[in-house]
Formats: structure tokens, C-alpha cells, sequence
């Protein structure tokens, strides 16, 4: 995947490559003379205004403007990235794609040879005479055989060298590099990373298996095992279930993000097809650049419980540098106790496909939880809350919807929007980059009115109290030295304490001396 597209190579393609053979199977085109028209696949119409033109190779909608060639059309129809829009032409008139070695080496495609054969060894055992706890297990989870196989589902049974063995064709080393076995720590000895579990095939865009997941069927410790990070295998970028929704759904618009892989061959079960799941690490800003080069839609449906509300706050901040007009962001929130899986399995998709139509867009869920705890008739409270959303609000890519929820922000604070937008750029710092140092850096030369934030904090050590718990721990991050998250750290260690037993901790420390 990784290396550059020779500009030659990408002509040539398009020299051959007739594109009525690549829209003619997406929309119906009728011939005249070296024109083909059609109704426009972009916009709604009932009049064929989208022309295909042979000489040119390309499209045109006189409707909409939309416009291109094959690979254009492709990315827009198919949201194809660019580098799949090639693949997917040479492959149709059967050219391989050269890479230029560019960024770095050529990722080692025998790794790839090796996690597909052993997802297909994992698959025959799932299906062999081994599987029928594990299958048991499948069926009283309420999956089907088809959606077990959709996803590749298998078992890695017991034993430490049943891969190893079925594998054995394959060099012991590239078994190790792909997560596959674990060498012994010193030792010269290599035995299964995964056994007896039932194993989910993580797969990249492409379809090819790049990792696996692990989840015990009967008891045991810990519940799921992963893959490691390998050559072929990030967890920063990839998600489970991406594959699969892209290959259900032609066209896909949007996917819902949730925690487990359970809950995604779970919703696929009942008919919700576009869900994928991080690998067992939170959301990140990869993850964000990953799904919106697919869809326009992201909703985040994440379990009803502290860490799933953790999530979906720590999503908020991963998110932000992605989003823009047309990349939207939502968040469903599960009742107490509840995940996906659980949901759909008890009530069914209607009642799933209503939460999500219901799903709080990002921009209120934003403002909902900052603003829990402070009191907004104060004008205290209102300027507490323009100075904590700040330092968030500059993350987001400069264009409409900043200004939307800079707008928002300054109808709640009954403040003056250009005062806010001027300030969420004031912590913008030179070079800025999007680290999470530097917004807590940013939180440090907050002021409501013309106070530091940190003497309203000793001022009023109530407001912390009250913050949401979330919004709350940023402020109090560990690995932030400043003397404003060490009070904020007293504060929450000890709730409940007023200026002067504050005051008292902290007397003749640098930095707090009037
Ligand atoms: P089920 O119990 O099968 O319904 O699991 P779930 O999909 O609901 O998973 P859960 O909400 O417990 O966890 C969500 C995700 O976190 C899982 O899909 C895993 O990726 C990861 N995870 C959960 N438990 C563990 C664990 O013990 N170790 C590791 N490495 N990852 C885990
Ligand atoms: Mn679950």
C-alpha cells in the first residue's frame, strides 16, 4: 500500500481504461453518437442530465457539475480513496500497480500470505469437529453461521502449536513478525499467541487480514487478546468491521463507531451493516482521517457506562481537527448497563436505527457536557464556559463549523462571538501543533474577564466541584506540572475544600504570591 503512484503509470491507466466501462455498470447510460447520458448518480433527477463523453473519458452532469474522470468517479460513487480508485481500474484491465519506493520499504506482502492462510486454518477449525463449544457459543451470542462467515470468523484451538504446525511451510520468523507467535522472552522457543479463543480477522480496506482479535468462549483470563502492532497491523488507524460495512453497503454514507467486536458482527446480525470498532484503544485523530475518507457520517454509539461516556468525550477532541461542513460527527448515548450488542439483541433495529436517527450532533453534545455543573445566569459561569471550550474550539479546521459553534457557544454565554472566537485563537500559539501538551499549555493563559483561571479556581473552588467529572480530569492531567492542575489535582483528591483551607496547602509556593 505504502509508496507513491508513478504520475506515468496513472496516465497510462487512464489510456486504457474506457471509462462507459467503469459508470456503465453503476448507472444506466444510453448511447448517442460518442455521448452517453443517464440520470445523474449525485443528485436526485428524473431527467437525464449526466453525460458520458468517450473522446474526453470523462463525466459530466450538467444538473450538478459534478465532473471527472474514471478515478473521480470512482472516489465520489464508490468512496474509493484515490490509490483504491487506481487498484481498482488496473485490476480491470489487468495492470499492477507499481509503487515508488517512497515512504519507507515496501510493507512484506508475505505477511500478508501468512495472516491469510492462518485466518483460513482458524476458519476450518471453527467449522471442524474442535468447534462445537465455540460454535455453541456463536449461536447463544445469536449469530448466524453467514455473518460468522462474512466475517471470517474461526477458532485458534487448544494447544501452543497448533498454528505453528498447520503453518509450518511458512519460515518460524514470519510467524513471529505477524503477531502470530510469541517467542519466548530470551528464549529460542515460539509457541500460538492464540489459543483456545474464538478469533475475529481484523482486515484492512483492501480485504486483506492484518491482525486478529481473540475472545475466550468458556472461562479464562484476559477476555480478549490482540494482535500486536506489526508492519501491516496499526491500530491507530485501522478498525474492525471497516472492510466489511464498505463490501455490504455500496455507496456508504455513513458508519457507526463502537467498542467491541462483539457489537459490530452483533448489529451486522440485525441488519445493521456499517459498524466498526477500534482494536481495543481509543478513538483516535488516524482513526477520524480513516473514516471520513469513506463516509461523511460518523456516529459514536459507545457503551452506557463511565468508560463509554469517557470515550465519547476523549472522541470530541480526536475528532475536531477532521470535521468540517460536510464531515459530521454524532454521538448516541446507551442507557446504563447497555452496549450495542445488548441493544439490538433486545430491541431490536428499528429501535437502534431510531437512537441513531436521534444522535446528538457533536457541537451540542459539546456544549451539553462543558457546560454541566457551571451555572450559566452567572455571568461567572457563562465566562468559565467561553474560556473552557476555547482551547478545544481551535482544533477545529478554520471554516463554517467553527463558526457555528463559535456562534452557539456565544448565544449560551451570552457573549459576544467575536470575543470568542478571538479568544479561542489567542491560545493559538505560533507553529502550533495539535498536541495535547499544548492544550493544556493553552488552559494555563486562560482568563474569565481579565482573572487567570487559576484564581477564579482558588476563588471559587466550588466550580470544580461541578465540572463534569471529564472535563474535570483533563484539567487535572498528571503529567501537567502547572501549579492551576496541581490545585485542580487538591481539589478533586479532597472535594469539598473552600479558598482558605486551599490556600493553606499551597502557602509559600512559587508561582501562587498574591
Ligand atoms: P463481549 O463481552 O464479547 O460482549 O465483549 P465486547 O465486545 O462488549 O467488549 P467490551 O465492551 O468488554 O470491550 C470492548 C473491546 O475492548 C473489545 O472488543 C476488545 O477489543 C477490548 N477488550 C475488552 N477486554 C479486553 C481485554 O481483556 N484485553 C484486551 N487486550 N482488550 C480487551
Ligand atoms: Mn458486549
Amino acid at each position: 500500500m505504502a509508496g507513491r503512484i508513478p504520475e506515468s503509470f496513472i496516465n497510462d491507466l487512464l489510456g486504457r481504461v474506457d471509462i462507459v466501462d467503469v459508470i456503465g455498470p453503476c448507472v444506466q447510460l444510453r448511447k448517442s453518437g460518442r455521448n452517453h447520458k443517464g440520470l445523474c448518480p449525485f443528485h436526485d433527477e428524473k431527467t437525464p442530465s449526466f453525460n458520458v463523453n468517450e473522446d474526453r473519458q470523462t463525466f459530466h452532469c450538467f444538473g450538478c457539475e459534478a465532473h471527472g474522470t474514471a478515478i473521480r468517479f470512482l472516489m465520489d460513487f464508490d468512496n474509493q480513496t484515490f490509490p483504491e480508485a487506481i487498484e481498482t481500474l488496473a485490476s480491470m484491465v489487468g495492470m499492477e500497480v507499481p509503487r515508488e519506493a517512497f515512504r519507507g520499504p515496501k510493507p512484506d506482502t508475505e505477511l500478508y500470505d501468512v495472516l491469510g492462510a492462518a485466518a483460513r486454518e482458524f476458519q476450518r477449525w471453527l467449522r471442524g469437529g474442535e468447534g462445537t463449544a465455540a460454535v455453541a457459543y456463536l449461536r447463544e451470542r445469536g449469530l448466524s453461521g453467514e455473518v460468522a462467515r462474512d466475517f471470517g470468523i474461526g477458532l485458534a484451538p487448544e494447544g501452543w502449536d497448533r498454528l505453528k504446525t498447520a503453518l509450518a511451510s511458512y519460515r518460524e520468523q514470519k510467524l513471529v513478525d505477524a503477531g502470530l507467535l510469541v517467542r519466548q522472552e530470551g528464549g529460542s522457543r515460539t509457541y500460538d499467541r492464540f489459543r483456545e479463543r474464538i478469533v475475529f480477522p481484523i482486515r484492512n480496506t483492501r480485504g486483506r487480514v492484518i491482525g486478529f482479535g481473540g475472545r475466550v468462549y468458556g472461562d479464562g483470563q484476559p477476555k480478549y487478546i490482540n494482535s500486536p502492532e506489526t508492519e501491516v497491523f496499526r491500530k491507530g488507524r485501522e478498525l474492525y468491521g471497516l472492510y466489511e460495512a464498505r463490501r455490504a453497503q455500496r455507496g456508504l454514507q455513513s458508519v457507526v463507531v463502537v467498542e467491541g467486536y462483539m457489537d459490530v458482527v452483533a448489529l451486522a446480525q440485525h441488519g445493521v451493516a456499517n459498524a466498526v470498532a477500534t482494536l481495543g484503544t481509543a478513538i483516535g485523530q488516524s482513526h477520524f482521517e480513516t473514516l471520513y475518507r469513506h463516509v461523511n457520517l460518523v456516529v459514536c454509539c459507545f457503551d452506557g457506562d463511565d468508560a463509554g461516556r469517557g470515550a465519547a468525550w476523549k472522541a470530541v477532541d480526536a475528532a475536531f481537527p477532521a470535521l468540517s461542513e460536510t464531515r459530521q460527527l454524532k454521538f448516541v448515548f446507551l442507557p446504563e448497563g447497555e452496549d450495542p450488542d445488548t441493544i439490538i439483541r433486545d430491541q431490536g433495529q428499528e429501535h437502534f436505527r431510531a437512537l441513531l436517527d436521534d444522535a446528538v450532533p457533536v457541537g451540542e453534545y459539546f456544549l451539553d457536557h462543558l457546560r454541566q455543573g457551571l451555572d450559566l445566569d452567572q455571568a461567572d459561569g457563562r465566562a468559565l464556559l467561553a474560556e473552557l471550550a476555547a482551547p478545544h474550539i481551535r482544533r477545529l479546521p478554520q471554516g463554517a463549523l467553527q463558526d457555528v459553534l463559535v456562534n452557539d457557544l456565544a448565544a449560551r454565554a451570552g457573549l459576544d462571538a467575536t470575543a470568542i472566537a478571538r479568544s479561542a485563537r489567542a491560545t493559538l500559539e505560533p507553529n502550533h501543533g495539535r498536541r495535547r501538551a499544548e492544550t493544556s499549555r493553552a488552559t494555563q493563559g486562560l482568563t474569565i474577564g481579565n482573572k487567570p483561571l487559576l484564581k477564579y479556581v482558588v476563588q471559587y473552588p466550588q466550580l470544580i466541584d461541578g465540572m463534569d467529572p471529564t472535563v474535570r480530569a483533563g484539567l487535572a492531567d498528571p503529567a501537567d506540572l502547572s501549579l492551576l492542575a496541581d490545585v485542580v489535582r487538591h481539589l478533586v483528591e479532597e472535594p469539598g475544600m473552600n479558598t482558605g483551607t486551599l490556600i493553606g496547602c499551597f502557602v509559600g509556593r512559587a508561582g501562587y504570591d498574591d
